[in-house]
């Protein structure tokens, strides 16, 4: 065997246990199923209306870093009006999401600091933390006397980060309760609001702004590939936190900037978001909540956000679910441990403004019908 074929038998064996643990990933195609899983919550990803601006005039790609030829006056001014939309001093656009994560939070603090984060925090934060040579802690999820704990113990600059709708469980920090522990132990605090923008706010502008706590939160995400419909994400914060992040933030600048005409594009999403199907979206978000909670035997999240799930507590009966969902026609992905602790696996249900009450009839019912059938003994 070539040490190439043995390094890929090394990793076969890596694959089959994961096979055996029911964890193994696959892609997938997510053609004319009925989508109770992206992100697009008011649809504006799979509409032409964003594709409807003057693209033809910008280049096709980004041609270099921001720091170098990938920056212009079209960039810096998008950066300009969404800070402005939420309602804060600067913004600095990175290509993902992950990626605004990683740059901000690998060199925001130093040997020394501490960060205390929510158990339940994105993958991109703990990756980004991770990076830095500062504390890491974790506090019991939206467990304020447990986030209380750690600040009183945290040495250096204190970070504290939540995301203000979490991603998995589609429940809400107690931010306003969270801002207040950080000023009494002058902490910091970051939000990231990927699974809030464009949903709350009288605006759609997040919850930060619809708490009014822009002064209190030291800086927020926001992502463009969920609610808006596009691709990248923006730190939101002072102009002296944008000043550092393009200095020092390697995510930021070791890659190629985002092509141009998506600023165009970002521009035409935030100029919607004010008018976005908000009203449409809670409706179903609330009759998804009545008719599940009329139904016996089952276990769903305590959600008021378009983030459902029903629980089933094992990976294969997990799994099992999601794939006669799939075959029923409706786009829908199990969420297994690791990703969620042991007991916790469920189907992750994300509600759009575009869903409509018989096809949350028709999915409770197949639910129900096969939960009962094999699932429940
Ligand atoms: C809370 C949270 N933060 C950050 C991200 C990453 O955003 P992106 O998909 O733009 O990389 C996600 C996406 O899954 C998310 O749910």
């Amino acid at each position: 065997m070539t040490a190439n074929e043995n390094f890929d038998t090394s990793l076969q064996q890596k694959l089959e246990e994961k096979k055996s643990a029911g964890t193994i990933r696959t892609l997938i195609h997510a053609t004319d199923k009925i989508d109770f899983s992206s992100n697009d919550y008011f649809g504006f990803a799979q509409s032409s209306i964003l594709n409807q601006t003057e693209t033809n005039n910008v280049p096709s790609g980004g041609t270099g870093s921001r720091s170098i030829t990938g920056n212009s006056e079209l960039a810096e001014s998008t950066e300009q009006l969404i800070a402005n939309f939420h309602n804060r001093e600067a913004g600095l656009i990175f290509n993902t999401g992950y990626m605004a994560n990683v740059g901000l939070f690998s060199c925001i603090a130093s040997k020394g600091d501490t960060f205390i984060s929510d158990e339940y925090i994105h993958a991109s934060i703990i990756d980004g933390m991770r990076l830095s040579y500062a504390n890491r802690v974790r506090f019991k999820h939206n467990d304020l006397a447990d986030l209380e704990k750690k600040l009183q113990v945290a040495t250096g600059k204190k970070i504290v980060s939540v995301e203000s709708i979490y991603s998995m469980d589609g429940d809400e920090a107690p931010l306003k309760a969270i801002a207040m522990l950080c000023k009494k132990h002058e902490a910091l605090l970051i939000v990231d609001e990927a699974h809030a923008t464009g949903i709350y706010g009288d605006r759609g502008d997040g919850l930060v702004c619809k708490y009014g706590l822009e002064r209190e939160v030291y800086a927020s995400i926001h992502t463009f590939g969920k609610a808006i419909g596009l691709h990248g994400a923006v730190v939101v914060g002072s102009n002296t936190l944008r000043n550092y992040l393009l200095n020092q933030a390697r995510s930021f600048i070791f890659t190629t900037a985002l092509p141009p005409h998506i600023y165009l594009q970002l521009q035409k999403a935030y100029s919607l978001l004010p008018t976005a199907d908000r009203n449409e979206l809670n409706e179903l978000i609330s009759y998804f909540r009545a008719t599940i909670s009329r139904i016996s035997n089952i276990s769903f999240l305590d959600s008021y956000s378009p983030i459902q799930g029903i629980m089933v507590g094992d990976n294969f009966k997990t799994k099992m679910l999601a794939n006669h969902l799939f075959d029923k026609g409706f786009f829908v992905r199990p969420i297994l441990s690791p990703t969620v602790p042991i007991g916790k696996e469920r189907i992750r249900i994300c509600l759009h403004s575009f869903n409509n009450k018989k096809q949350i009839d028709d999915f409770l019912n197949e639910t129900i019908l096969f939960i009962r059938s094999y699932i429940i003994q």
